[in-house]
C-alpha cells in the first residue's frame, strides 16, 4: 500500500486502474472502517482509503482538536485489509486558502443530528463531494452506523448526478452491543458501562416491536426506559421513516429509530430499523 498526500499524486496513482473503491474515513480505523475497506476489496480492483480529519465538520467548541489521530496506525491497518492507496491529505490541499463553496444537502440536514449540529452536514457534503472529485471511484463505502449521513450522501449523489454508486454497510459492534466509534476512545470504563444503554434502547425498541406493539409513543417509550435506567439524558431519540427522515406515529415497514447522548465527553450515536407489520 501507497500513502499519497497530493491530489495530483492521487490522480495519477489512480489512472485506468479498473474499478475504484472509495472508504471515506477520519481515520482512527476500527473494525466499522475496517468491514468497509474488506467489502470495497472484496468488490473493486483499485481500493483506497481516505484519511482526512475534516474540519468544516466541526462546530466551534466541539472535538476538532482532540480527535484522536494515529496515522501509522491506520496505515498499518489499511494494509492488512490489503487498501491499495491511503489517501491523507494536509488541510490545505482539500481547502486551499481562498476556500469559499460548500454543498448543502437541505430537509434531511434539519433533524436528528443536523439539528443539533448546524453546518455539520454541508461539511460532511462538501468534503464526500470533493473526495469523489478527487478520487473519481465508481463505488464509495459508508456504514449505516451513521445512518442520516449515509442518507445525505445518497441524496447528494442522486441530485448532483454524480457517477457514484453509494454502499451502505451494517454496523459493526462490540462483543457487549456498543457501536464501534472513533470517539469511544473517550470513554472511561465507567461511562462505557453507560453507553451499553444506547444499545440496549435500541434492543428494547425492537423487542417491543417483534412483540406487536408498533405505535411510536409505547416503542419510544420502550427505548426511554433503558436510557433511563443507564442514567442517559439523550440529545435525541427518534422514530423516523429510514428512506426520507419523516416523523412517523407507527413503526411500518422501515422505520428509523436514531438515538444520540453525551456520555461523559464523547457524543454517541447509534440506530437500528425497525420493520414491524408492513
Ligand atoms: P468516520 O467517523 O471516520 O467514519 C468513516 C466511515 O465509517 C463512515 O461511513 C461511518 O459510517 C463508518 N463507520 C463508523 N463506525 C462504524 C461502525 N461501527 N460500523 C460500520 N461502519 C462504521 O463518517 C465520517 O468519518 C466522516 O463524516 C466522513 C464520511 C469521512 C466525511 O468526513
Amino acid at each position: 500500500m501507497r500513502t499519497v498526500r497530493t491530489i495530483a499524486e492521487i490522480r495519477a496513482a489512480l489512472a485506468e486502474d479498473g474499478r475504484v473503491g472509495l472508504v471515506p474515513t477520519m481515520g482512527f480505523l476500527h473494525e466499522g472502517h475496517l468491514s468497509l475497506i474488506r467489502q470495497a476489496r472484496a468488490e473493486c480492483d483499485t481500493v483506497v482509503v481516505s484519511l482526512f480529519v475534516n474540519p468544516k465538520q466541526f462546530a466551534p467548541g466541539e472535538d476538532l482538536d482532540s480527535y484522536p489521530r494515529d496515522e501509522a496506525r491506520d496505515a498499518s491497518l489499511a494494509e492488512q485489509c490489503s487498501a491499495d492507496l491511503l489517501f491523507a491529505p494536509a488541510q490545505e490541499e482539500i481547502y486551499p486558502e481562498g476556500f469559499a463553496t460548500a454543498v448543502e444537502v437541505a430537509g434531511l440536514t434539519d433533524v436528528l443530528c443536523g439539528a443539533a449540529r448546524p453546518g455539520h452536514f454541508a461539511g460532511v457534503a462538501t468534503v464526500v463531494t470533493k473526495l469523489f472529485n478527487i478520487v473519481a471511484p465508481d463505488v464509495a463505502y459508508f456504514g449505516q452506523k451513521d445512518a442520516q449521513q449515509a442518507l445525505v450522501i445518497r441524496k447528494l449523489v442522486r441530485d448532483l448526478d454524480m457517477p457514484v454508486r453509494v454502499e451502505v454497510c451494517p454496523t459493526v459492534r462490540d462483543p457487549d452491543g456498543l457501536a464501534l466509534s472513533s470517539r469511544n476512545r473517550y470513554l472511561s470504563a465507567e461511562e462505557r458501562g453507560y453507553a451499553l444503554g444506547l444499545n440496549r434502547a435500541l434492543k428494547a425498541a425492537e423487542a417491543a416491536v417483534a412483540a406487536g406493539r408498533t405505535s411510536a409513543e409505547e416503542v419510544l417509550a420502550e427505548a426511554r426506559k433503558q436510557l433511563e435506567e443507564a442514567g442517559i439524558e439523550p440529545e435525541y431519540i427518534e422514530l423516523r421513516s429510514a428512506q426520507d427522515l419523516t416523523p412517523v406515529e407507527r413503526v411500518n415497514g422501515s422505520t428509523l429509530l436514531a438515538v444520540a447522548a453525551q456520555v461523559g465527553r464523547a457524543r454517541l450515536i447509534d440506530n437500528t430499523i425497525l420493520t414491524g407489520d408492513a
